[in-house]
Order: structure tokens, then C-alpha cells, then sequence
């Protein structure tokens, strides 16, 4: 079941791609479409091209691409319907009943129910008898009760059942309260029991305001000492960020990115609600734009420990390629921000923002830790550093940015600034050779199509995948040739079996006078609708020619007929058939 094809047609009609999208993208004219930074992987230069006259986008950088629909799933991390369902939403379209399968949606959206009547009840645990421990230790920790409220903290009790039977009182069933991952199924197989007990809990709130997580903390020095929600249809660890709910409506554009729940608790108490904390797990690359999509400045807060200074290293890079400054916090005596409040007493407040109005950038922090690693009293050691440096700097893609570096640095050490630069120049030279050497393996790697999960045919049968792609464009680009090419090339012709299935789709819309492209998010999976784009965008230059049209036939058919002798034994009758047949078809 789908939405009616005409439904969808006046959806799209009505929401403009290029008005949605720049909702999200700040978007300029270049020529006849509007292109901008892409939202879906980091860039300094504009790939992410909106095509305004046949209502798409697509992104050079990553590939990225598809209709207003999958732009709205992508960045909304909706599924299909709840896209569609924002969308006529949006346009004041009412949506057409019972013609389409919604269940994900519904399951979604009892998820979403069921979290918040969980928060509730852990919340109201929290205040209970039951729950003395839970605030015993959360009052332990410096937390007020104005602060547990404004997070909602909880405490789930060492019952087993107490969550369960509480969510199944009010209609819930175990298959939602196991997909919400608030419930585990048993071993036996018979019914299930909560998934945290003895613990103070911690709900994660998506920026709509929906809970879709939990975390919670174990009050003793027991393993592990969280326990998060796993990856449920509405949450997903590495692409969400704790109290992101908080922070963008903090009306600042500066995000303290932190590593635990705690430090963002306790930095918010301490006067900064601008705080967020990754998951238990290192900082990704959609974490990363989706801070881009709040914030101008990032200031790591990471623990002062070694461990934190190695995720302080890692995270810089990233936060920098999503077109994000970064400013690395430098807290004393190797602490992390909560301990490092707590340890001022009441002037802890004024103490966490004088260190962060100290924090310097992330250059100043590497230039700075490469120091340490130098002995700068010995010259060969000054040299040594400096050359780190050098390569430290060249690698800042601004020249303003790297020319105020390199000055600073020789005139801290005295050194010739023709030197400096000449040497930064070797690495850049050095870095530009060695991207052109990965760039050309990935061409590489690419035009064979190896590592292509989506198209695994690709690199087995690489001449007549390229011949069908370009059937497949030119009969997008000319559905009017749609009978013609039909009669000339069968899908059973197509050695590619991801061509051939949108061979067959294709051919068969436009035989209905459908319109081909408009219900193709529906029909296929987001990474599948993107391939079809990008495969519409490679071939965007090629001239539409009788010559070219027959050009590629001829190359299909050679590779369908080049079947070796001995498949031929093997055959089944039908496969013996189609197989003349495609022969036969050859022949004229
Ligand atoms: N974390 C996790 N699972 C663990 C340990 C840590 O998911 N077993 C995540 C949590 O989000 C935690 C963050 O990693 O907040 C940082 O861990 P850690 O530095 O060990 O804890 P703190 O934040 O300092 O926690 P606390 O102050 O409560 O000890
Ligand atoms: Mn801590």
C-alpha cells in the first residue's frame, strides 16, 4: 500500500524543493539551480546542488540525492510516511486515508509514548520511598532539585517488573515495550522484564522534545557503570546528542561539547545550558552536522585525563570538516567539568567560566601540546618542533588563518619567515600529492565498482553496467523513446541485476504514463533512489542522439550474449529459453 500517485504529485507540486530545502541550506543561485553547503557530509565548498526545474537535489561531494521527500527523511531522520506526512503538513494538504501502510510510523510513534510515560514514572520513582537511594545520590552529586526536574531524572527500582507492568497497565503491549527497548524478552520465550533496574536515569530528548532514549547510572562502582538504550526504529546512538533539546534553545551559538551526561548536567547547573554530551561512544561525523545545524563554535570539554585528550584529538578533525571552529577547553589538575565545578565550591560557577573564556583554539591547543613533545632548549629539538609545526599549520585550508600562525611562531622563535613558509609548502605539496594519489584510487576503486554494497554487480560485469546506466538515463532523460527502447533491449538482457530491477520499474511507470520519478522513494530505499540520481547526474552532459541510443544497444546485447558455452549445459528450460531468446533478439 502507498500513497495515491496523485497525492504525491500535488505534495511535491506544493512544497517547493527549493523552499524546503533552504530551510535547512543556505542556498545561492548558480546559474539555473541554487547550490549550497551539503547538510549531509562536511565541506568548505559548495557540492550540494537543488534542482529547481525538475524538483531534485544532489550533492557532487557525497552522492547524496533524491526528491523532496528524501531530502525531508534524510535530514528529519524520518521514515517514508512520516516524510509525506510533514510535508502535507507543511502545505495544508489533507492526507488521503487508508491507502497507505503506516505501521512504522504507528510503532514510532507508540515508541515515543511509551519513553515518555517511562520518564514519568521514573521521574515520579525518583520521589517515592522506592526511590530514596536514586536522590540520595543524585543530591550526593550536587545536583538541586530545580536541576532533576529541568532534565527529568529518574530512578529505575531493583524490581524487574515494576517499568512493565506499569506501561502494560496503560495499554502498552510487549512487543512495543521490547521495540522501545524498555523491556527484554525473557530466555524462556515466556513475556519480558525491564531492561534497567537499580538505577538513576538519565532520558534522552530529541530536538522535537521527544524522549527517545535512555541512559542509565548505576549508584555503586558496579559494570557498567551505564547501561543506554540500544539502537531502537526511533534512536540511534551515533547520531544524537544528549540534551541537544536544551542547548539549542540556550540562544547561544556556541555549543560546550562534553563527554558524559553529568559534566553536561552539572556545567548547565552551573549557569551554561549551551551543553551537549555524545553517547558513550566517540563523535561522529552526523553528530558533528547536526551541531553544525545549532551552532557557529564548538568548545571541547572533554575530561583532562589521557583518554580525553586522545578523543580531543580525534574529534577536532571532524568538527572542523563539518565546517565548525573549534575551541578546546583546558581544565586543571585532570578533571573532568563536573568534578572540576564541584571542586571550587560556590565559586564554582564563576570558576567554569573563566576557563571557558580562556579557551583558545584548537590550533593554539595542538601548536601547544607539540611543544610538550619537544625538548626546546636543545636546537635540534626547536627544529624538529618548528618542522612539526610547519606541517601542523599547512594543513589549515584558510591563508589568512595560516599566515597569522606562522608569523606568530617566528617571532616567538626568531626564525626566517621565508624559511617557515618554504617549509610549509613542501607539506602542502607533500599533502596535495598524497590526496591525488587516494583521490585516484577511489576513482579507481570506484569506475570497477569495488566495495559497492548497493551494486555488486558492478565490478563483475563492469562494460554492460556501464551500457545499461546509460539506457537507464537516456530513457529518463527521453521517456518519449520509451516504446523503442523496449522493443530493442528486454530487462533480461541486463546483466546487472540493480539495473535491471530499475530497467523494469522505469519502463513500466512510463508505459502507464506515469510520471517515472515521482513515487521513487516509496518504491525504493533511500541509498537506491540516491543511486538513480547519481546515475541521472553522470550522464546530465551526454547528448541525447540516435547514434548514442544505438551505440549502447550494441553494447548490451554483445554482453548478454557472451554466456560461455558450458552455462549453456547447465541450464535450466527456462533459463535455456530466455537464453535463445536473448540470442534470437540479437540477431536483428
Ligand atoms: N558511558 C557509557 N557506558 C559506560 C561508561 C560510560 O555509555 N559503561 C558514557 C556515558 O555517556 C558517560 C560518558 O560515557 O556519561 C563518560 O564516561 P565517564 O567519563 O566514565 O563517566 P562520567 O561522565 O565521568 O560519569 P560519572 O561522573 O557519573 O562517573
Ligand atoms: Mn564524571
Amino acid at each position: 500500500m502507498a500513497f495515491p500517485e496523485g497525492f504525491i504529485q500535488e505534495l511535491k507540486a506544493r512544497n517547493d524543493i527549493t523552499e524546503v530545502v533552504s530551510g535547512y541550506v543556505s542556498l545561492r543561485r548558480r546559474g539555473r539551480n541554487m547550490v549550497g553547503l551539503c547538510p549531509f557530509h562536511g565541506e568548505k565548498t559548495p557540492s550540494f546542488n537543488v534542482y529547481t526545474e525538475d524538483d531534485h537535489f544532489y550533492c557532487f561531494g557525497c552522492g547524496a540525492g533524491g526528491d523532496v521527500i528524501s531530502f525531508i527523511m534524510r535530514i528529519e531522520n524520518l521514515d517514508y510516511v512520516d516524510a509525506v506526512k510533514l510535508l502535507a503538513q507543511r502545505a495544508g494538504l489533507e492526507l488521503p486515508e487508508n491507502t497507505y501502510d503506516d505501521s512504522m510510523s504507528k510503532l514510532r510513534k507508540r515508541i515515543f509514548e511509551a519513553n515518555r510515560e517511562a520518564a514519568r514514572f521514573y521521574y515520579k520513582s525518583l520521589y517515592e520511598p522506592v526511590g530514596r537511594e536514586g536522590l540520595d545520590y543524585l543530591h550526593g552529586r550536587m545536583l538541586s532539585d530545580r536541576t532533576i526536574r529541568h532534565f527529568g531524572l529518574g530512578f529505575a527500582d531493583d524490581d524487574w517488573s515494576s517499568l512493565t507492568s506499569h506501561l502494560k497497565s496503560l495499554g502498552f503491549s510487549e512487543r512495543e515495550l521490547t521495540a522501545a527497548n524498555l523491556a527484554v524478552p525473557r530466555r524462556s520465550g515466556n513475556g519480558v522484564y525491564d531492561r534497567f533496574t537499580n538505577r538513576v536515569m538519565f532520558p534522552i530528548i530529541d530536538v522535537r522534545g521527544n524522549v527517545i532514549a535512555f541512559g542509565g547510572r548505576i549508584m555503586t562502582d558496579q559494570k557498567p557503570k551505564y547501561l543506554n538504550t540500544s539502537d531502537t526504529p526511533v534512536f540511534k546512538k551515533s547520531e544524537n546528542l544528549f540534551s541537544l533539546n536544551n542547548a539549542k534553545n540556550s540562544g547561544s551559538r556556541t555549543l560546550l561539547l562534553c563527554e558524559g551526561y553529568m559534566d553536561v548536567i552539572a556545567v548547565s547547573q552551573a549557569g551554561f545550558s549551551n551543553a551537549v554530551a555524545t553517547l558513550g561512544t566517540a563523535l561522529t561525523g552526523s553528530q558533528a552536522l547536526l551541531m553544525k545545524r545549532y551552532a557557529d563554535e564548538v568548545i571541547i570539554c572533554y575530561d583532562a585525563d589521557e583518554a580525553g585528550q586522545k578523543a580531543t584529538a580525534r574529534a577536532i578533525p571532524i568538527l572542523r570538516s563539518a565546517g565548525l571552529p573549534v575551541r578546546v577547553l583546558n581544565i586543571p589538575n585532570g578533571k573532568d567539568p563536573d568534578e572540576f565545578i564541584r571542586s571550587q565550591g560556590a565559586d564554582g560557577p564563576e570558576a567554569f567560566k573563566r576557563i571557558v573564556e580562556r579557551s583558545g583554539n584548537d590550533i593554539d591547543y595542538q601548536l601547544q601540546k607539540l611543544r610538550s613533545d619537544y625538548n626546546l632548549e636543545a636546537s635540534d629539538g626547536k627544529v624538529a618542533y618548528l618542522e612539526a609545526a610547519a606541517k601542523l599549520i599547512s594543513s589549515l585550508s584558510s591563508a589568512i588563518e595560516q599566515d597569522v600562525y606562522a608569523s606568530k611562531l617566528c617571532k616567538e622563535f626568531g626564525v626566517d619567515k621565508v624559511a617557515f613558509r618554504s617549509q610549509m609548502q613542501r607539506q602542502i605539496k607533500r599533502r596535495s600529492r598524497e590526496r591525488y594519489k587516494k583521490e585516484q584510487q577511489q576513482a579507481r576503486a570506484q569506475l570497477s565498482g569495488r566495495g559497492d554494497r548497493l551494486d555488486t554487480d558492478r565490478s563483475k560485469v563492469p562494460r554492460s553496467s556501464s551500457a545499461e546506466e546509460a539506457l537507464l538515463a537516456y530513457l529518463l532523460r527521453s521517456p518519449d523513446s520509451a516504446e523503442h527502447i523496449a522493443r530493442e533491449i528486454s530487462p533480461e538482457q541486463f546483466q546487472n541485476a540493480l539495473m535491471r530491477r530499475y530497467y523494469q520499474y522505469f519502463l513500466s511507470r512510463i508505459q502507464d504514463g506515469k510520471d517515472a520519478l515521482n513515487n521513487l522513494s516509496a518504491d525504493f530505499s533511500a541509498e537506491e533512489a540516491a543511486r538513480v540520481y547519481q546515475i541521472l547526474n553522470k550522464h546530465s552532459g551526454v547528448a541525447l542522439t540516435k547514434r548514442s541510443l544505438e551505440e549502447i544497444i550494441k553494447v548490451i546485447r554483445e554482453e548478454s550474449v557472451k554466456l560461455k558455452r558450458e552455462d549453456v549445459g547447465g541450464m535450466s528450460a527456462e533459463e535455456l529459453n530466455a537464453y535463445l531468446l536473448k540470442k534470437r533478439n540479437t540477431k536483428n
